[in-house]
């Protein structure tokens, strides 16, 4: 049986990791600074991380949400700690799609109400909901396009007014820093003017920090430098580190009852485990720290390189913009220098979004790497 071709492949076999590090099957050495998507979080095969799956599977890798699950408890108070996010309630479940999918159906059930905003170059998942409220139509099916969706320009507040005015409006939904998109990230003005929209015109105001949350941006996540509170916060990606597992964090003015939400893989015994041993290294590790030190050493690498237009991003959620498509030097880079870097939908845009452990030397590399190929572009 042949695999359903839908990913353009680097013909690269990885079968091991460690820390920043990815080994192919002739033990090749790739340095990561993609994080297999922003996924990586405290580095491959973080020796803690093992333990804790390991031990855990040992004892118990799953049963169902039908039993009690301290384990559940234990990473819902390790967030509260962490994140500073203090009148949430925790709802678990398997992928970054899922937990907007979520956030939104229980912004619809809240309020009653079934439009969504959502904004130009934003990306939510593949899932129905959620690929509604993603700008690219080449991936909405028709199935998913009767949903009602609205997108907007970033940034515009009197369009976002005239919009939520009908009142027809459940949620909107936005990645206060865009990924896919091109780490595009709108004023502080903007967020908190969307904020109180949103509680005028009672809509939920979703924020989805699948991929910047987690302390990718050197907060844990990426609104808190806005003085915000969302409604619902979506996460998955780092929050596993490769394990898979999401969640969405839900302000205590929305209320549960039984039957609302539902899961069957959601918050199994070895996601909180690996969510919750995340967590413990984050902390540990002083790694939120850590992101903000190197992406200041990185930010001042940058300057020194005419090429780059601009750097986009925070923390360690950054995009190199040039003047010219990136996918033949994100090629070079892989294959010349064996450095792993990510791309955009912005074509221009190079992707650094490496494991939080990372250190200077592995950006000096980087960036050797990225002179020379740059000078070879002549
Ligand atoms: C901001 C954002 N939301 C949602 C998703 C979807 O997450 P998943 O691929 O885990 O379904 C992604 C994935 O890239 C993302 O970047």
């Amino acid at each position: 049986m042949s695999l359903f071709n839908v990913y353009p492949l680097f013909d690269i076999t990885p079968v091991r990791a460690k820390d920043i590090y990815v080994y192919d099957q002739n033990n090749v050495e790739y340095l990561d600074l993609y994080g297999g998507h922003a996924v990586i979080s405290i580095g491959h095969s973080h020796p803690k991380y093992v333990k804790a799956i390991s031990d855990q599977v040992e004892k118990l890798g799953f049963y169902s949400n039908s039993i009690q699950n301290p384990l559940q408890v234990d990473l819902a108070n390790k967030l509260v700690t962490l994140s500073s996010c203090k009148n949430y309630q925790l709802f678990l479940c398997n992928s970054g799609a899922e937990a907007n999918e979520n956030a939104l159906k229980l912004a619809s059930f809240h309020n009653g109400k079934k439009k969504v905003i959502a904004f130009k170059n934003g990306f939510h998942g593949r899932t129905s909901a959620a690929v509604a409220a993603t700008d690219n139509p080449k991936i909405i099916a028709p199935i998913n396009a009767q949903q009602e969706v609205e997108i907007l320009r970033l940034g515009d507040l009197d369009t976002l007014e005239k919009a939520l005015a009908k009142n027809d409006v459940c949620a909107v939904i936005i990645e206060c820093i865009q990924g896919v998109g091109g780490l595009d990230e709108s004023t502080t003005k903007f967020y908190q003017g969307l904020e109180n929209l949103c509680r005028k015109y009672s809509a939920c105001f979703i924020a989805d920090e699948v991929q910047s949350g987690f302390g990718r941006t050197g907060d844990f996540f990426a609104f808190q430098k806005h003085n915000i509170t969302p409604d619902i916060i979506s996460m998955a990606k780092g929050m596993g580190n490769g394990f898979p597992v999401g969640g969405i964090l839900i302000h205590s003015n929305i209320k549960p009852s039984y039957g609302l939400l539902g899961t069957t893989f959601g918050g199994n015994h070895l996601a909180c485990v690996a969510s919750s041993i995340v967590l413990g290294v984050i902390k540990e590790e002083n790694l939120m720290q850590n992101v903000k030190d190197i992406s200041a050493y990185f930010m001042d690498k940058a300057k020194g390189i005419s090429k780059i237009k601009q750097v986009k991003g925070r923390g360690l959620m950054l995009g190199l913009e040039f003047d010219f498509p990136v996918a033949e030097l994100r090629k070079k880079l892989i294959f010349n220098h064996y450095i792993f870097t990510g791309s955009a939908k912005n074509p221009n845009v190079l992707r650094i979004l490496p494991p939080f452990t990372i250190q200077k030397k592995h950006i000096d590399v980087f960036f050797e790497a990225l002179e020379k190929e740059l000078k070879m572009r002549k």
